[in-house]
């Protein structure tokens, strides 16, 4: 099962990705997190995303065709993969194209996250995540049983660097300028498969279930 997840930052691809996962056994390569741990790990990569990231600006291409590349080359991938928030440009998705011919591999779906852009700001502002086991919260869609503390594991919730108002408004920009041209990209190549984001969390995963079941 060879996915990639995309939508507007807060359309639920982190939330989704998590059960998608758990469910089916393959490895979540989401960029954004590979970042933050470089980031958390003061290394090289982790300088260089930083800035980006702190202005809610995309990592440039070539650092992120980079990593990804190196991801599905190790072993845990053979069965399947998840790619969460890659691609996201034209450019990172001809690489994808390259890196999976590579490999003997090709992509199965595109899930798309459809959710109109006026609720994204709220959902993100509002997001909290836990420092341990990376669970995702909502303070008001999708709150733990214990303030501030992750129904999973026990562990402290924190809100990200990149979630405050003046951030999440030039990601949005910065995102929904690459969005169109890569659902074009991939409507073309027919991978494409469009869920509707803005159901419960549950449904929106009932809903990717039932796509999902012609996979093996
Ligand atoms: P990344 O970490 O990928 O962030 P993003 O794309 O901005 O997406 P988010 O993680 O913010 O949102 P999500 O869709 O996962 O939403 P979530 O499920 O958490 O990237 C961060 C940065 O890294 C980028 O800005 C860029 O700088 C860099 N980067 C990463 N990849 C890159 C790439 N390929 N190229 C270049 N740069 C790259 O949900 C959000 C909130 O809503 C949560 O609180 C959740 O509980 C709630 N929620 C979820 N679903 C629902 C629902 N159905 N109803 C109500 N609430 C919901």
């Amino acid at each position: 099962m060879n996915l990639v997840l995309m939508g507007l930052p807060g359309a639920g691809k982190g939330t989704q990705a998590e059960k998608i996962v758990e469910k089916h056994h393959i490895p979540h390569i989401s960029t954004g997190d590979m970042f933050r741990a470089a980031i958390s790990e003061g290394t090289e990569l982790g300088l260089k995303a930083k800035a980006f990231m702190d202005k809610g600006e995309l990592v440039p291409d070539e650092v992120t065709i980079g990593i990804v590349r190196e991801r599905l080359g190790k072993g845990d991938c053979e069965k399947g993969f998840l790619l969460d928030g890659f691609p996201r440009t034209v450019a990172q998705a001809e690489a994808l194209e390259n890196i999976l011919a590579d490999l003997n591999k090709s992509i199965d779906y595109v899930i798309n996250i459809n959710v109109d852009q006026s609720i994204l700001t709220e959902r993100l502002t509002g997001r909290r995540i836990c420092k341990s086991c990376g669970a995702t919260y909502h303070l008001l869609f999708n709150p733990p049983s214990k303030t501030g503390v992750c129904d999973r594991c026990g562990g402290e919730l924190y809100q990200r660097a990149d979630d405050n108002e003046e951030t999440v408004k030039n990601r949005l920009e910065v995102n929904m300028n690459q969005a169109q041209p890569l659902l074009s990209f991939y409507k073309e190549k027919g991978y494409l498969r469009n869920i509707d984001g803005q159901q419960h969390i549950d449904k929106v995963f009932t809903d990717v279930e039932q796509l999902l079941g012609g996979l093996n």
